[in-house]
């Protein structure tokens, strides 16, 4: 059975095919230029999403050694993510299914980033903990089966890669800031500057916007408002506040491990390319013996593999849709699983 997926929820297109279980292709087109602009815009993305999409396809079908017609299911992300962005890749999808007289599977982007782990050869073992790091997102979640997912926290304000992006707007990096404060972070020293991290009621919330804030009040403390940061003092505040960035997430993980019994641990989406997060987490799992799942860089990012995958378990588990599902741009409109 060939199963398609598509993604389109941000400044990704890709396409991917599974066959039989095994992922056979997973074509990604990133949408660099946006880096001008120090930010995705929202209309450009779409464009770009429209003039890739079909060249994509057909790469993805030659690579995967099929044609149009062995496409047995399509699936599509349809939220949360940028409105016009989404319709592209989905009503796409749609098309396409309908077409070819094929089911179609909407997938939730978030969903697919979740069970992202079971792309690796080494698999996450339900009931497992799931920390999401993207650009938009920040949760912890207790997995227990495909359709069961637990939310335990979530972010109060900023998303932690949006933390990252700010505070590399503020010193100057540029866009996208995970990669950019991650590589200054490296030559830097983590213990100079003390970034706090914020204490919520619900002890499974995050906040990084104090996080944030406290950055900018020492750059004018320091340096006086407006003023560039001297390069040779860029890597010291990187990793201070990268260092407080996964303080926050560990801490809650660990508060997560004492409570819940579970099999597995696994960190998904953009922000889990970042290597110093990899190793906090692959410590503390460590410590409270956890399997440890973290995906391949490639599957880190937004991809399709992961929808491709995601939507294959909800055709597997018999659920059904029709043509008239529509795009989400937020994650409160639509529940997890299903
Ligand atoms: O999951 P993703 O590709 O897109 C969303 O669905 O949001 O995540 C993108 C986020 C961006 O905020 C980016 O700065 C962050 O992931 N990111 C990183 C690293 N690589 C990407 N953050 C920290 N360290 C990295 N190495
Ligand atoms: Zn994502």
């Amino acid at each position: 059975m060939n199963v398609l997926g598509i993604e389109s929820s941000c400044d990704e297109t890709s396409v991917a095919v599974i066959r039989d279980g095994k992922l056979t292709s997973n074509l990604i087109s990133s949408q660099d230029f946006h880096v001008k602009y120090g930010g995705v815009v929202p209309e450009l993305s779409s464009r770009a999403h429209l003039q890739i999409i079909i060249p994509l396809l057909k790469d993805s079908l030659v690579q995967a050694g099929i044609g149009l017609k062995d496409v047995d299911v399509v699936c599509a992300t349809a939220g949360p993510g940028l409105i016009g962005a989404l319709l592209v890749g989905l009503t796409f999808g749609k098309s396409l299914a309908y077409s070819l007289n094929k089911p179609f599977i909407p997938v939730n982007h978030i969903e697919g980033h979740i069970f992202s782990g079971f792309l690796m050869d080494e698999k996450p073992e339900f009931p497992y903990l799931a920390l999401v790091v993207s650009g938009g997102h920040t949760l912890l979640l207790i997995v227990k089966s495909d359709t069961e997912i637990i939310k335990l926290g979530t972010t109060v304000d900023d998303a932690a890669g949006e933390a990252f992006d700010k505070v590399a707007k503020m010193l100057g990096l540029g866009y996208p800031g995970g990669p950019k404060i991650q590589k200054a972070a490296s030559l830097g020293d983590p213990e100079k500057i003390h970034f706090p991290v914020a204490n919520l009621k619900n002890p499974y919330d995050f906040s990084f916007s104090g996080l944030k804030t406290a950055v900018l009040r020492y750059l004018q403390q320091t340096y006086g408002k407006d003023k560039a940061v001297p390069d040779g003092d860029m890597p010291d505040i990187a990793a201070s506040f990268q260092k407080a960035v996964i303080k926050a997430l560990m801490q809650n993980v660990e508060k997560a491990l004492k409570e819940y019994k579970v099999n597995s641990v696994s960190l998904v989406g953009g922000v889990a390319a970042n290597r110093a997060l990899r190793e906090a987490l692959a410590q503390v799992a460590s410590k409270y013996r956890k399997k440890l799942v973290i995906p391949d860089f490639v599957y880190c990012g937004d991809n399709a593999a992961m929808i491709a995958y995601r939507g294959s378990r909800l055709f597997a588990n018999g659920n059904k849709y029709s043509l008239d599902y529509n795009a989400f741009p937020g994650l409160s409109s639509k529940t997890f699983a299903g």
